[in-house]
C-alpha cells in the first residue's frame, strides 16, 4: 500500500487504479503448488482428528513404553544430570563437531579395535542425525564421486532415501530386496540386480533393521552380498539408524559393516542416536568415510568441512554431549547396553504376542514373518484395502504399504491390533 499512496501523488489516477490491482492481484509465490502431506506424518495427523478411545498409531517410527508412552532412558537423564553439574560453555562447536563425539560415534560403528581406527584412515563428523548424515553423504558424492551418479537404493527403502540422495543431484535407481511372496528377503533377485549394477555406482545397504520392510540378510547372505558389490567395484554406502535396536546387542547389529571392512570395502556410514538411545529430537548422529590411508582422510575431513560450513556451519552441542557422556562413562554405557536391550525385547515380546492373538482370533494365514522380522517395524503384508479398513473401522493407523511401528504396540492394545487385524485379513 505504501507503493500505491506514493505513487498516488506522483503518477495521478490511472497509476493509482493500476498499482492498487497489482498490489491485490500480485504475488511472489502465486505458481507454488500445493505439496502432498509427509506419508508417514500424514499419518499421525489423521490420527490426531480420530476421537475413538481405542486408536492407535502405528505409523511413527519411534519408541513407546509398554504404556504407550514417550520412553526417555535413565542414562540420558543421567548424562543430562552430569552435564548440567558442570555449567559448560555454551560457545560453538567445531564445524565437524564435538571431536570426543566423533571418536566414540566410530568406535561404537566399528568396534575399538579396528585397524581402520587405529591407523587413522576414516573421518568421522558430528551431523544431524541420520538424516542430517545422509545428506552430508550424498552432497559429498554429488561434489567428489567420480563414477556414475546412480545411487541403487533396496526396494522399498526409507521413503526419505531417495529426495535425499535426488536433492543432492543424484539418480535414483533400485535393486530388489523384498519378496512379497514371502514376507522376507528376496536374496537371489537381489544378487542378481546387484551382479549387473554398473561399476563404480552407489550402493545403499541398510546395516540392520531395514526400514520399512524389517527383513535382514543372514551373515552368510551378507557374506555373498559383499562378495558381488566388490566383483561390481560399487561404492558401498551404510546406512545404520538402528545400532542396538535389531537384536539388543550393538555389536551383533553392527556386523554388516565390520564385515564390509574387514573385507576392504572402503565405506561410507551414516549412523544415528535418535533411536537406540532415544535422542530424536536432539538430532545426534554420525557421517564416517573409511579411506585408503590417513592422508587421504585428511583431504577427505577438509572437503566434509567445506561442504558443512555454508549449511549449517557447524551442529548443535547438547545431544552431542549426552551421547558422548554415555558412551564414555563405563557405568552409564552399562545403563545404556540394558536399555536398548530392554527396548529390543519388548518390540520381540509384542510380536509374539501379535501373532498369538491372530492365532487365537482364529486366523488361518501363516504369520510367521511378523515374528521373523527384525526392528522397530513389521512390513504385515496387508493389502491397501485393509489398512484402509482397518483406519476406518477400527482406528488403527499405519502407512499404506502396510508397515506398522511396533514399537507402537502394547500388552494393552495388542490383543485389540490381533482382532483388528483379524477382522480385515478373514
Ligand atoms: C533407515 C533410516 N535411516 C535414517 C533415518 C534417520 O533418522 P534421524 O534423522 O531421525 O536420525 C531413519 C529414521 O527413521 C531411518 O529409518
Amino acid at each position: 500500500l505504501s507503493i500505491c499512496h506514493s505513487s498516488l501523488s506522483a503518477c495521478g489516477p490511472i497509476h493509482i487504479i493500476v498499482n492498487l490491482l497489482y498490489c491485490l492481484c500480485s504475488s511472489w509465490w502465486g505458481g507454488v503448488q500445493m505439496g502432498p502431506p509427509d506419508p508417514i506424518l500424514g499419518v499421525t495427523e489423521a490420527f490426531k482428528r480420530d476421537t475413538n478411545p481405542k486408536k492407535m498409531n502405528l505409523g511413527v517410527g519411534a519408541y513407546r513404553d509398554d504404556q504407550g508412552k514417550p520412553f526417555v532412558l535413565s542414562c540420558v537423564r543421567k548424562a543430562e544430570a552430569l552435564i548440567a553439574a558442570k555449567q559448560l560453555d555454551k560457545e560453538y562447536l567445531p564445524i565437524s563437531g564435538l571431536g570426543e563425539f566423533n571418536k566414540a560415534c566410530a568406535q561404537l560403528a566399528l568396534g575399538d579395535n579396528n585397524e581402520v581406527l587405529k591407523s587413522g584412515r576414516s573421518i568421522t563428523v558430528q551431523t544431524i542425525s541420520g538424516t542430517g548424515s545422509l545428506r552430508i553423504g550424498a552432497n559429498f558424492l554429488s561434489r567428489f564421486h567420480g563414477g556414475p551418479r546412480d545411487v541403487y537404493l533396496p526396494k522399498p527403502s526409507w521413503g526419505n532415501h531417495t529426495p535425499i540422495f535426488r536433492d543432492a543431484g543424484l539418480q535414483l535407481k533400485a535393486y530388489r530386496y523384498y519378496d512379497p511372496s514371502t514376507c522376507g528377503f528376496d536374496f537371489k533377485g537381489a544378487l542378481e540386480d546387484i551382479s549387473k549394477i554398473p561399476e563404480q555406482s552407489v550402493i545403499l545397504l541398510h546395516a540392520c533393521a531395514h526400514n520399512p520392510t524389517g527383513v535382514d540378510p543372514r551373515p552368510d547372505q551378507w557374506k555373498e552380498i559383499g562378495d558381488i558389490v566388490k566383483k561390481r567395484n560399487l561404492l558401498v554406502f551404510f546406512d545404520m539408524a538402528y545400532q542396538g535396536f535389531a537384536s539388543g546387542d550393538i555389536d551383533r547389529d553392527a556386523w554388516a559393516v565390520r564385515h564390509f571392512i574387514e573385507q576392504g570395502h572402503n565405506i561410507l556410514l551414516s549412523q544415528s542416536f535418535a533411536k537406540n538411545m532415544g535422542l530424536y529430537g536432539e538430532r545426534v548422529g554420525g557421517f564416517t568415510v573409511v579411506c585408503k590411508d590417513a592422508d587421504e582422510a585428511k583431504r577427505v575431513e577438509s572437503q566434509l568441512k567445506i561442504l558443512i560450513r555454508p549449511i549449517y556451519s557447524n551442529p548443535p552441542m547438547n545431544g552431542a554431549r549426552i551421547a558422548t557422556t554415555i558412551l564414555n562413562t563405563p557405568e552409564l554405557r552399562s545403563v545404556w547396553l540394558d536399555e536398548v536391550h530392554g527396548m529390543a525385547n519388548r518390540i520381540i515380546k509384542m510380536r509374539e504376542q501379535l501373532v498369538a492373538g491372530l492365532k487365537k482370533e482364529g486366523s488361518s494365514h501363516n504369520w510367521q514373518h511378523v515374528i521373523d522380522q527384525i526392528g522397530m517395524f513389521c512390513f504385515t503384508g496387508l493389502k491397501p484395502e485393509q489398512v484402509e479398513r482397518l483406519i476406518k473401522e477400527f482406528s488403527v493407523y499405519m502407512t499404506k504399504d502396510g508397515r506398522i511401528s511396533m514399537a507402537g504396540v502394547s500388552s494393552g492394545n495388542v490383543g485389540y491390533l490381533a482382532k483388528s487385524i483379524h477382522e480385515v485379513t478373514k
